[in-house]
């Protein structure tokens, strides 16, 4: 039995689950033939989550190229094949199409370009683009040449770019002019440009022609993609990289300090992607693909770009939003590209879900096979809708339960399991996950607890860029041995989990994460804030919103227009995604006699859940409660 055998016999999946735990070397070195070694691997999985020997390895030995084995190595047998689909935001735009030997010449040319810009093997790159196909060149060049890339979502701020630009020391970002979003144009170039004010170590800017708006250029430092591209040669050889040498970094939040650079290294990602996409969609060559996420995600990295293209798939990329021009938009293209698998994020069902089935039904959807769900929990009522409604009862939905840390799916169906709606159901290959209570006992059975994986898998991060001990400290320390999700997660009866959300003080906004403390920070920053709090709470499209406690500052006037001013001020600081959907003006936080803000009160209150607060005598102020509670904002 292997696992080509799992789309014909799902049954085999517990089997296939069993081997790859007890025989991890036997099972990884045999997946490992889906890829093209330039030096096959001899061995898989070297780990140790011990403090004392803390190390994560897989196929050490082996040496490969990520961008020949998603390109190169289909040119012989389906270079003719179209590998990339672009639909631009305006539906009145014609489609781009992009054969693999199409994306060949792109992506050797794109290389060629930074190599001109003096980029060499380890070099960080920023890439800060809209959703068109020259971001998937440009992640495709950088592993071509063996340069590290670090994508920044286009929606994150100006700050927020040179923070990240900083921090893992990238003197080099790749744009656009602007990028569009919903008939809106997003300014990124300006946007880098600010970063360059605020982070001086920009030295070369390389802007893609999107919409061809006029923008600044700096003589010296910024130069035009296609002048450039004109230049140089279609051929560039793939650099042999190390199994373990790095391919990407990628900032999430935490639950404390700013983002942390996740480092994913070559192998071990390129095999995860590659099989989770494989397997969990049942991808047959060459059905059209489509992950409506944005490439400046894992999601994106993942199931837009590596996966699919290891597999020699078609991946369809979208630039715009769900919703617009109408709420049919996302079954027009469907309809309009014949999309096999649509893999997409819950709270764009709900919104959609929101404006009625009409949009729906007045499209034809005959081509869907499989539906994909990724990125929070997914409702029961949204996952009917989408099964029953979008895909007419006919295309299973995986509900896949992964994170940025992870590389792909970890706890997922693949076509052929029952499936309950709500549940990411069972534990892919390789992944051993455990639930275990607040003092660290491993709970057995139906239980609920926090959710932690006992062994390393292949796609799992290798590091945290800069801070190996961050790496230590956040996920191995709190549960020793184990690997800590930060989610907490209930498993029934029949082994099924679901997950509950995070336990942490992490906060997942449409599917994005957010850390509560990057929020406080950015209001502190504003004059007239002593002091915020910043908790989740339930928002019925974006499954979490931001609540912000915010203690201004004396003489200062805490009204409406305050507010507003405070909104667009994080607005800025951080990006559109952090904007914080309701601020109460408190005149004190409830804080333990130690000065310790007890978040699990603002939290109730916040969720308007006020009649269980808990235990209050604590505080040292325990009056402050009641002034929450009554100025509550909804
Ligand atoms: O809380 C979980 C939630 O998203 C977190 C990971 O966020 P990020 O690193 O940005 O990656 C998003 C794309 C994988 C997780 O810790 N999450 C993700 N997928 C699901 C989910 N929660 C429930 N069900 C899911 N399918």
């Amino acid at each position: 039995m292997t696992v080509a055998d799992l789309t014909i016999d799902p049954s085999c999946r517990a089997a296939l689950h069993a081997r790859s735990l007890a025989d991890p070397d036997g099972f990884w070195l045999e997946q490992a033939q889906r890829l093209d070694w330039i030096t096959a691997p001899t061995k898989a999985g070297d780990w140790s989550f011990a403090e004392s020997d803390f190390h994560v390895r897989w196929f050490d030995d082996g040496v490969l190229n990520v961008s020949a084995n998603c390109i190169d190595r289909h040119l012989a047998t389906r270079g003719d094949q179209v590998a990339l689909i672009w639909e631009a935001d305006d539906p009145a735009e014609e489609p781009r199409r992009y054969t693999y030997a199409a994306l060949h010449e792109e992506v050797c040319r794109f290389a060629n370009v930074l190599k001109s810009r003096g980029v060499a093997k380890g070099d960080r790159v920023t890439i800060y683009m809209p959703m068109i196909p020259e971001a998937a060149f440009a992640l495709l060049a950088c592993a071509r040449i063996g340069a590290v890339h670090s994508v920044v979502f286009g929606g994150f701020s100006a700050d927020a770019l040179a923070g990240r630009m900083e921090d893992c020391g990238s003197s080099i970002v790749i744009t656009a002019d602007e990028g569009r979003r919903g008939g809106k144009a997003v300014p990124l170039k300006a946007c880098v440009d600010e970063a360059a004010r605020i982070f001086t170590g920009i030295e070369t800017v390389v802007v893609v022609r999107a919409t061809g708006t006029a923008v600044a250029m700096q003589e010296g430092r910024d130069v035009w993609y296609d002048a450039v591209a004109a230049t140089v040669s279609a051929q560039c050889d793939p650099e042999p990289m190390a199994a373990e040498d790095p391919l990407f970094i990628l900032y999430t939040s935490g639950s404390t300090g700013k983002p942390k650079g996740v480092v994913h290294t070559t192998a071990g990602y390129l095999l995860w992607a590659a099989l989770t996409h494989a397997t969990v969609f049942d991808y047959r060559a060459p059905e059209v693909y489509w992950c409506a996420a944005d490439v400046g995600w894992v999601t994106g990295h993942s199931y837009i770009v590596y996966g699919p293209l290891a597999n020699g798939a078609t991946t369809l990329m979208y630039e715009g939003v769900p919703n617009w021009p109408t709420a049919s938009r996302i079954w027009e293209i469907v309809d309009r590209h014949q999309v096999a698998t649509l893999y997409t994020a819950p709270t764009a069902l709900r919104a959609l879900m929101k404006e009625g089935d009409g949009y729906v039904t007045a499209t034809s959807r005959a081509s869907l096979r499989v539906l994909g769900s990724v990125g929070e929990p997914i409702n029961p009522e949204a996952w009917r809708w989408y099964h029953d409604v979008v895909g007419e009862g006919r295309c299973p939905v995986m509900d896949t339960w992964w994170q940025t840390e992870t590389g792909g799916h970890m706890i997922t169906p693949t076509p052929g399991l029952p499936l309950k709606p709500g549940s990411a159901t069972l534990p892919f290959f390789g992944i051993a996950p455990q639930l275990l209570d607040a003092d660290g006992k491993t709970l057995e059975g139906a239980a609920e607890g926090n959710l932690v994986i006992a062994a390393s898998w292949p796609g799992q991060m290798r590091g945290v860029w800069g801070d190996e001990q961050r790496h230590f400290e956040t996920y191995f320390r709190t549960f020793p041995g184990v690997y800590t999700t930060g989610d907490g997660a209930r498993r029934d009866a029949d082994g099924y989990y679901w997950i509950t959300g995070r336990v942490d003080d992490v906060i997942n906004v449409s599917g994005h994460r957010m850390g509560t403390a990057e929020v406080e920070s950015a209001l502190v920053l504003h004059d007239a804030v002593a002091e915020a709090a910043v908790v989740g709470m339930p928002h019925d499209v974006k499954g979490q919103g931001i609540y912000a406690y915010v203690t201004v500052n004396a003489d200062v006037e805490a009204d409406a227009a305050l507010a507003k001013t405070l909104r667009d001020w994080v607005r800025h600081e951080i990006g559109p995604i952090a904007t914080p959907d309701a601020i109460q003006f408190a005149p004190g936080l409830p804080k333990t006699r130690s000065g310790k803000i007890m978040r699990r009160i603002l939290r109730k209150i916040a969720e308007g859940d006020v009649s269980s607060l808990g235990d209050t005598s604590t505080l040292a102020d325990p009056d402050v409660v009641t002034d929450l509670v009554r100025n509550r904002v909804c």
